[in-house]
Order: structure tokens, then C-alpha cells, then sequence
């Protein structure tokens, strides 16, 4: 019912009470609140970061747990050239005890079991190789086998899995409703191979025809498998609850190749390992020798296959290459930005309010709530982690700093160690990346931008038409910000096209201004905003409350990022997107009702089709910086430190 109303008088509901004692802390928009931190290995706070990380590390290495496991730990940027930002490598002291014929010394190239962590670049050959165009398209329709099975089982919803029902996207983000496997791994026949012993364990005596003759050893081929499934019962209804499926991801594997007609491992080798030139990344096992083992190939199984379940658990890798592989994610260097942005999100909540699951992401949602005025910051990061035999492996994303994590072990994992890693950095590293963020957009952004002496229609105008020619060749187009599904450089050149359509006003020096600030609180701080003479904030505070004294209290207005950028020979050209609050209001919080509601207010005034809420930030090489309020149609440049605001004065005299 409230469908018709204009969408202003949504945003006034949640002005409860300006009269209240109360304040709420901002609520920012999902998703970065600064632009991703750049030159993290350079910058002095993560530097100091890095020094805690490292004596936390020596501490772990001098303990029982280093003298019992091999680690290898990467903290990678999207901007690292080749090496990442920073690196731990440590043998085990106990590693000379086994005799091991792997590697005597781990460094990056040493090669691990990563177990499911499989599952991760299984899914990013499946999306680099076919998209996600088949998500919800069902299984049978490239799995002929399901197809049979479909039609000829017997059984009712509760006995006979709903193949028909079950898409590619379901089998890729563990919505299915499959069991986990079917008897490489949990079936008690085949790990408890002395069936006497089963039935000292309370289970009853089987009929030879309901033991599997197949699973963990020997392997099922891929008819014995499905022979094998169809017994199963469906273990939830599909899109029921996530449940963790190894087999979904072997018959992801299947689709796959039915739709593009090619071998899943083939596959892997083109779109991956050898377009990113990776030599320490196996879908099969490498020769020992590159490997970081502790014990005997035999003992640890370091040459045990999972057959056709390979594509859920089977690989090998090194750091450095598991980090060359997550650059190329945040990147977009093989997929678009929008496909990337799409395949990290999550699919399905978790019953920690803490945690989400994706294809195949399990996410962490960390909370960023150090002061009040960060309560609703939460950073996602976007995990996979694998584990067989001695191996423990873990890669964690985060799109808001373009920024992962590497954790791969060998060894006992006593203690917990690889948790005890992960709340390291998230303790350690995680709240410094925040920092650094902060305090590169304080560098770049804080600071009053006005008009200037020059405006107007002068020769020397920056009122002068923005008339940005095509970008060159070679240009790099970051975002297409016209259509979001369809990153081309035509796009680009069409939304440039529309940018220099806006009409420049003519007039005389401009009291035009906005001054941005950086504090505690999430995004950049507006602290005034001047368009001709007249306060924009009160004009924000009248439109907000539909011209009804009294106006917004407290109002804040913060600027955050957008992922729509272009950068072009040094230019960097950026989309922020302003959140009107009104920081007064009663902190709300009950079973509907919160005071925390963002994302529906974006694009809520336009004049002339251009959002009052929408600015680009335009940053030259030469370190001019410009903020373009799109509504107001005006290019305001950031002012030089007062120190040197005289001679760029006289360069724009010129
Ligand atoms: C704004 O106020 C005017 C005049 O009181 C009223 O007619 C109009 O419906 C209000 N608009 C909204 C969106 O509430
Ligand atoms: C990052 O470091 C490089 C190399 O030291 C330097 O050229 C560049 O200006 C730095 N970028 C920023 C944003 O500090
Ligand atoms: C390693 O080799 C030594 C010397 O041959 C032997 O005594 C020891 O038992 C071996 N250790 C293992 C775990 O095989
Ligand atoms: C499935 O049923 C159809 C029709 O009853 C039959 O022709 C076909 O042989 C059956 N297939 C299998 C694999 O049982
Ligand atoms: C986290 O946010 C809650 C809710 O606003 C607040 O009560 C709490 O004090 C915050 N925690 C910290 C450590 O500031
Ligand atoms: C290291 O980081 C932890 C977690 O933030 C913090 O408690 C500790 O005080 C830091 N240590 C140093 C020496 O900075
Ligand atoms: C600049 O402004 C003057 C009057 O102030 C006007 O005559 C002239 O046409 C304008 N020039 C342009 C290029 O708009
Ligand atoms: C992408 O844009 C190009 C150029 O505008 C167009 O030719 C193409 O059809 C578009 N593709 C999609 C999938 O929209
Ligand atoms: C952009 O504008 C130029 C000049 O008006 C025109 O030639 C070109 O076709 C336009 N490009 C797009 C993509 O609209
Ligand atoms: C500035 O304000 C003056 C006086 O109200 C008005 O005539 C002029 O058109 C305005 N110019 C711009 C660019 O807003
Ligand atoms: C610009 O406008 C603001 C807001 O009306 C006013 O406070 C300020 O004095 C003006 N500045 C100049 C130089 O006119
Ligand atoms: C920096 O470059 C921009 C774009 O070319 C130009 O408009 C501006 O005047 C330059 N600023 C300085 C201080 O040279």
C-alpha cells in the first residue's frame, strides 16, 4: 500500500521523534565506505599491523604448534605486482623426523593439498567457462543419468530426490538438498570395512545388495556413482536450508562439460592455471617433491585421488599461486565486474547472523564495532577452506579493501591453529586495512572545493563544458557505468557522452563550496555545502522533512564509494553516493522496527533527471582533485593546502 507514495515520504516514517534526547550512529550502504586501500606494503599503519601479525607469528612458530605444523600465510592486494603484500613461511621443526620426501624448506612454491578449497576454483572455472546464464536451469537438463533417474525412480517427495526441481545454481551454493556425499566419504561399509564391527556398533546386519561396491576404494566411475546416488534419500527439500554437498560439485563438474563439450580438468588447465601462468597448481598430484609433507606419501595420502569426485576436493597448490589466482578475482581479469560482484554475494543466510553461504563461499560478516559510531559497519569477507588429511587450507576475500588471505598447514593443526590464525588477522589486519582506508581518503578527499576564483564562463573556467573526448586506446574502463551487466568500452564512452551533455550555467564567480571531513564514522563527512550562496544542507534538511518545521536536527551527510570508476591515463574518475541522516533521531531497535534502513533512501531528489545525492570525484596525475555535485551541474576543485593556494590561484589565472 505504500507502493504509490513518493518515495520521500518513506524516508520520513523514519524520522520518529526529532525531539528526543536519542541519537542513532550512522548507517552506512553495504559495501566499502572509503575507496579500497592502495599500497598496503608502503602504508605506516599497516606496516604496524604487519610488525603485530609477525611477533603474534613468532610466538605460533616457537610454540607446539610450529614445532608440529608447516604454514604458509599471504596477505595479497589486488594491487601487488607479483609478490604479495606480506608472507610467512615456516617449516616445522619436527618435519626432519619424518623423513618426508617433500620439501625440507616451505617457501610460497610449496605445494599443499587444499581439499575443498577445490570447490572454490571448480566454481570459477564453471563461471569463467559458462557464466552463470544456466543458474536456474534444472540439473536433468545436462545430466542425462539424473534425467533417468528422475523419471524411472519410484517414491514420494520424502524418498526420491526432486531432480527436476534442482538447478545448477542449488547444486553450486549447497541449496540442493543433497546429502554430502555418497561413499567416498562417510559411508560407514566402506571406512569400517569389517561388517561384525558394525553391528557391535548397534547396526543391523546388511544384505550383500545394499553394501556398496564402491567409494572410497576402490572408486566409483562415474555409472557406478549415479547406481550409487539414486539409492539416496533426499536429505532436504531443494532451496530448503544449505547443507554442504561434496557431490553437488562433482555433478557441477558433469554439467559443465555437457555444456561446453570439453573435459572438466582441460578446462581448469585453459582458464586458469595456464592463462595465469601458474606452475605450483595441480588438479592432479605433482611429484612429491614440490610438496610440503609431513610423513610419507603413503601415510598422509598425498598421492590418493577422489577419482570422480575430484572437482569438490582434489587440487594442489602453492601460496604465491592461490594468490596470483585471488588477484585475478578482485582484478576482474577474467571475469567482468558485474559477474564478479554477483558471485560474491551470499545465496543463503546462516543461523549465525554472523555468517552467509555462497557458490561455494562460506562468509564471514565481521563487525566493525569498536565505537558506537560503527555499530552497523560490517565488513564480508568472502571464504573457502579445505581440509584432507594433514592439510588445512583457507582463502579469504574481501571486495571491500580488494584485498585476501592465505592460510595453508601441514601438520597436526593441534590447537586449533588455523583458528587461531584466522582470528589473528581478522583481529590484527582487518580493523588496520579500515585505517588505512580512512586515512587515503583523508590524503585525497578532505578538504574544501569550491568554485573558485576562475568560475564562471571565462576562458579559464572549470564551468567550462565537461567535454572529456573518447577515452584513447588502451584505456582502461574499470566500470561501465551505464550498463551494469555489460562492461564495454562503448559504454564507457556513451555515459562520457552523457556526462558533457549537462548545460553549464553561465555566471560570475560562484559561491559554490563543499567541504568534506574525515572522523570516526563510516564514509566522507560533509560538513558544509554551499551551491550559490545557499546552505544545501538546510536545502537537504526542508527536503527531507517535506519543507515541515521542525527540519532535521542533527543532520550528516556521508559520501561512499560506488563501484562505478573509470581511470583513464592517470585519471581517476569515481561515483560516491551521499546518505542523508538525520543522527537525532531515537536509536530504534525492535523486532521490526530499526534505525538502520540505508538502502532505501538512495536517488530519493533529482533536478533535471541528475540525483542531488550523486557526486564524481574526478582525480588528475598532476594531483588536482575535482568533486562534481550532479545535480547542481558545477565542477568544484578541491583547494590546495593554504600554504601553496596562491600559486595554483595564479596557474588558474593563466
Ligand atoms: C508535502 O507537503 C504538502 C503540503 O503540506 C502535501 O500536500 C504533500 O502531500 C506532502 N508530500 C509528502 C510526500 O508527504
Ligand atoms: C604506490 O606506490 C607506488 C610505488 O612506490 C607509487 O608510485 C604510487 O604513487 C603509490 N600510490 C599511492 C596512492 O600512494
Ligand atoms: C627416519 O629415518 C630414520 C633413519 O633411517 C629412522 O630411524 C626413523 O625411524 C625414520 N622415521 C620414520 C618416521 O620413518
Ligand atoms: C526408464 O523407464 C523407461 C520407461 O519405463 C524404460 O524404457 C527405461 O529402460 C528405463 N531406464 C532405466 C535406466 O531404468
Ligand atoms: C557495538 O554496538 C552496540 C550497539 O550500538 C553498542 O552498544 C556497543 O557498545 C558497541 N560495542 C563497542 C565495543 O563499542
Ligand atoms: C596487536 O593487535 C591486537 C589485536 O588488535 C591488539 O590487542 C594488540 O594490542 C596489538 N599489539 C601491539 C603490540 O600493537
Ligand atoms: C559568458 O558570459 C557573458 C556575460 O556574462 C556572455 O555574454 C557570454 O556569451 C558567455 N560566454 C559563454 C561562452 O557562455
Ligand atoms: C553490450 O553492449 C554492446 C555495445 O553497446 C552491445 O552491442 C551488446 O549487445 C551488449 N551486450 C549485452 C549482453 O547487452
Ligand atoms: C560520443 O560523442 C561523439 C561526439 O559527439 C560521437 O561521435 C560518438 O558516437 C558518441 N559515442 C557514443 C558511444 O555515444
Ligand atoms: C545564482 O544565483 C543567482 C541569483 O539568485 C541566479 O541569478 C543565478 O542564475 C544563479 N546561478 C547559478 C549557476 O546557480
Ligand atoms: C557564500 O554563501 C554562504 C551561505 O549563504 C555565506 O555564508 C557566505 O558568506 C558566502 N560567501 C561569500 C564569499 O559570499
Ligand atoms: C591538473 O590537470 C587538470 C586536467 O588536465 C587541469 O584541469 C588542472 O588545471 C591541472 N592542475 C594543475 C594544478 O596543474
Amino acid at each position: 500500500m505504500h507502493f504509490l507514495l513518493p518515495l520521500s515520504s518513506l524516508i520520513i516514517t523514519v524520522v520518529l521523534s526529532p525531539l528526543s534526547d536519542a541519537a542513532t550512529p550512522n548507517c552506512p550502504l553495504l559495501g566499502p565506505v572509503f575507496p579500497k586501500p592502495r599500497n598496503i606494503t608502503t602504508n605506516s599503519v599497516m606496516q604496524a599491523a604487519f610488525a603485530n601479525f609477525t611477533s603474534f607469528l613468532q610466538g605460533r612458530d616457537a610454540a607446539i604448534e610450529g614445532q608440529m605444523n608447516s604454514y604458509s600465510l599471504e596477505v595479497f592486494s589486488a594491487d601487488d605486482q607479483d609478490t604479495s603484500a606480506f608472507t610467512w613461511y615456516h617449516t616445522a621443526t619436527n618435519l626432519p623426523s619424518f623423513n618426508s620426501t617433500g620439501v625440507t624448506e616451505v617457501d610460497g612454491d610449496s605445494v599443499y593439498r587444499i581439499g575443498s578449497l577445490t570447490k572454490l576454483f571448480s566454481m570459477y572455472t564453471f563461471l569463467i567457462e559458462a557464466g552463470d546464464y544456466y543458474w536456474n536451469a534444472p540439473i536433468t537438463d545436462f545430466v542425462s543419468e539424473l534425467q533417468v533417474i528422475a523419471a524411472n525412480k519410484s517414491g514420494n517427495a520424502l524418498t526420491k530426490v526432486s531432480w527436476n526441481d534442482i538447478t545448477i545454481g542449488a547444486l553450486a551454493s549447497h541449496l540442493a538438498g543433497l546429502s554430502s556425499d555418497t561413499s567416498v566419504m562417510g559411508e560407514l561399509t566402506q571406512s569400517v570395512p569389517d561388517n561384525i564391527e558394525l553391528v557391535y556398533l548397534g547396526f543391523p546386519p546388511l544384505p550383500e545388495a545394499d553394501i556398496p561396491t564402491c567409494g572410497t576404494w576402490p572408486e566409483c566411475d562415474r555409472a557406478q556413482f549415479f547406481n550409487v546416488l539414486q539409492r539416496f534419500d533426499p536429505a532436504f527439500a531443494p532451496f530448503g536450508t544449505a547443507a554442504y554437498s561434496n557431490i553437488a560439485y562433482q555433478i557441477l563438474s558433469y554439467a559443465l562439460e555437457a555444456i561446453t563439450g570439453k573435459s572438466f580438468e582441460a578446462m581448469l588447465d585453459e582458464s586458469i592455471i595456464n592463462r595465469l601462468g601458474l606452475q605450483r597448481t595441480f588438479y592432479n598430484a605433482p611429484y612429491e617433491s614440490i610438496g610440503i609433507i609431513p610423513g610419507t606419501v603413503k601415510s598422509t595420502n598425498w598421492y590418493y585421488s577422489l577419482g570422480e569426485e575430484n572437482p569438490a576436493g582434489n587440487m594442489y597448490a602453492s601460496s604465491s599461486d592461490i594468490a596470483r589466482i585471488g588477484r585475478s578475482i578482485l582484478n576482474y581479469e577474467i571475469l567482468s565486474g558485474p559477474q564478479t560482484r554477483r558471485w560474491m554475494k551470499p545465496d543463503a543466510f546462516d543461523a549465525d547472523p554472523r555468517a552467509g553461504i555462497g557458490a561455494p563461499w562460506g562468509i564471514r560478516r565481521i563487525h566493525m564495532n569498536d565505537s558506537f559510531a560503527q555499530t552497523y559497519r560490517i565488513v564480508d569477507t568472502y571464504d573457502k577452506g579445505g581440509s584432507i588429511s594433514v592439510w588445512d587450507t583457507f582463502l579469504a576475500l574481501i571486495p571491500d579493501y580488494d584485498v585476501g588471505f592465505i592460510l595453508m598447514i601441514a601438520g597436526n593443526n593441534i590447537n586449533d591453529l588455523e583458528m587461531q590464525f584466522l582470528d589473528a588477522w581478522g583481529d590484527i589486519i582487518i580493523p588496520a586495512l579500515e585505517a588505512t582506508a580512512r586515512d587515503q581518503a583523508g590524503t585525497d578527499y578532505a578538504g574544501t572545493y569550491s568554485a573558485g576564483a576562475s568560475s564562471g564562463n571565462s576562458s579559464a573556467s572549470k564551468l567550462k563544458e565537461r567535454t572529456p573526448a573518447a577515452p584513447p586506446l588502451g584505456v582502461s574502463v574499470a566500470e561501465d557505468s551505464i550498463n551494469p551487466t555489460n562492461k564495454t568500452l562503448v559504454n564507457a564512452v556513451a555515459a562520457l557522452n552523457a556526462t558533457s551533455a549537462a548545460v553549464p550555467h553561465d555566471s560570475a564567480t560562484l559561491n559554490s563550496s563543499l567541504t568534506i571531513a574525515l572522523d570516526e564514522k563510516p564514509g566522507l563527512g560533509v560538513t558544509s555545502w554551499i551551491s550559490n550562496g545557499t546552505d544545501m544542507m538546510l536545502t537537504v534538511k526542508q527536503l527531507m522533512t517535506n519543507y515541515t518545521d521542525p527540519y532535521w536536527v542533527n543532520l550528516s551527510i556521508r559520501l561512499y564509494p560506488t563501484d562505478l570508476v573509470v581511470t583513464s591515463d592517470g585519471t581517476r574518475q569515481q561515483s560516491f553516493k551521499a546518505i542523508f541522516e538525520d543522527l537525532a533521531s531515537p536509536l530504534v531497535e525492535k523486532t521490526y522496527s530499526t534505525a538502520c534502513a540505508t538502502w532505501i533512501g538512495p536517488t530519493a531528489y533529482v533536478y533535471g533527471s541528475l540525483a542531488l545525492d550523486q557526486f564524481f570525484f574526478t582525480t588528475y596525475s598532476n594531483g588536482t582533485v575535482t568533486v562534481d555535485p550532479r545535480a547542481l551541474r558545477v565542477t568544484l576543485e578541491k583547494e590546495a593546502p593554504s600554504s601553496d593556494k596562491r600559486s595554483v590561484r595564479e596557474n588558474h589565472v593563466l
